[in-house]
């Protein structure tokens, strides 16, 4: 049975959705959204960003057609707070999966694939107080009929995948819709559960990888991800437990990288 404070975490999530035409990065404008008005589910979404910012302080090229989003919470506790991110790519695959009826891969962390190209990705970004603020930048390729020659080999969008153009309202709201009860379960710490359904996407446990990191680059086999998110790499000299890296894929669990046909 669950506790009354238990219920009312499992509500807490409520969107309110302020919407931009043109903003530098959703995420800077959520962070100034926040100082305002210090509200939980404060969401931006704009047409296009100017700077939009992606992980290892990359360019997030943000032209009309992507769907660019960032959310605030202010999560009631910190333990695990790295698997926000995770929830919220099993989030994109599951309404990616729910809407188009498309087969998306997750390569860990969070970047989301469909056919070996990246679809989706998220950024992360605290601001730092006396409560713990996150504010998630979700960014997924939509409508984009094409992208620019450097992206051309490794990035795809939905309307590549599926040859249509689709409503960039509705892929939001069935984000929110799956996001809002993912993170509700992370409030009352279902973390096995969440991990649980950011791995039926998983297309990294078993592969062999180069994972760079901060510091290096192993090579291995990707043994597991574990309750925390962090990666087991088997290298012929050990077992390492990375916690964050760019994962390179050279082949997936027992089959041939090109063969295969689910990411
Ligand atoms: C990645 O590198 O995979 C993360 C990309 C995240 C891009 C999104 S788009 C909305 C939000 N605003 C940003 O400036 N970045 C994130």
């Amino acid at each position: 049975m669950m506790l009354p404070d238990e219920i009312n975490l499992m509500k807490r999530f409520k969107p309110t959705v302020f919407r931009y035409t043109c903003v530098n990065s959703t995420n800077d404008t959520a962070k100034s959204l926040w100082k305002r008005f210090s509200k939980e589910g404060i969401v931006v979404t704009s047409t296009t960003q100017r700077q939009g910012r992606g992980r290892k302080k990359r360019r997030w090229t943000s032209g009309t057609g992507g769907l660019y989003l960032s959310i605030v919470l202010t999560p009631p506790h910190r333990k695990n707070v790295q698997l926000l991110t995770f929830i919220a790519a099993s989030a994109i695959c599951q309404s990616l999966h729910n809407l188009f009826q498309l087969q998306p891969a997750i390569k860990w962390p969070n970047d989301v694939l469909i056919k070996g190209k990246k679809i989706g990705g998220i950024l992360a970004e605290s601001i730092l107080g006396e409560i713990p603020i996150v504010i998630l930048g979700i960014g997924i390729n939509l409508n984009q009929k094409n992208f620019p020659p450097e992206l051309k080999n490794t990035a795809t969008s939905i309307f590549l995948a599926t040859k249509k153009k689709h409503n960039q309202k509705e892929l939001e709201e069935e984000f929110l819709n799956v996001f809002k009860d993912r993170y509700e379960k992370y409030c009352v710490k279902k973390f096995s559960l969440l991990l649980k359904e950011w791995k039926k996407w998983d297309m990294t446990k078993g592969a062999q990888a180069i994972v760079r990191t901060a510091t290096g680059k192993e090579e291995g086999i990707v043994k597991d991800i574990t309750d925390e998110g962090g990666l087991l790499l088997k290298t012929k000299e050990n077992t390492l437990l990375l916690h964050e890296g760019e994962v390179t894929i050279h082949q997936l669990a027992g089959k041939r990288l090109k063969n295969n046909l689910k990411f």
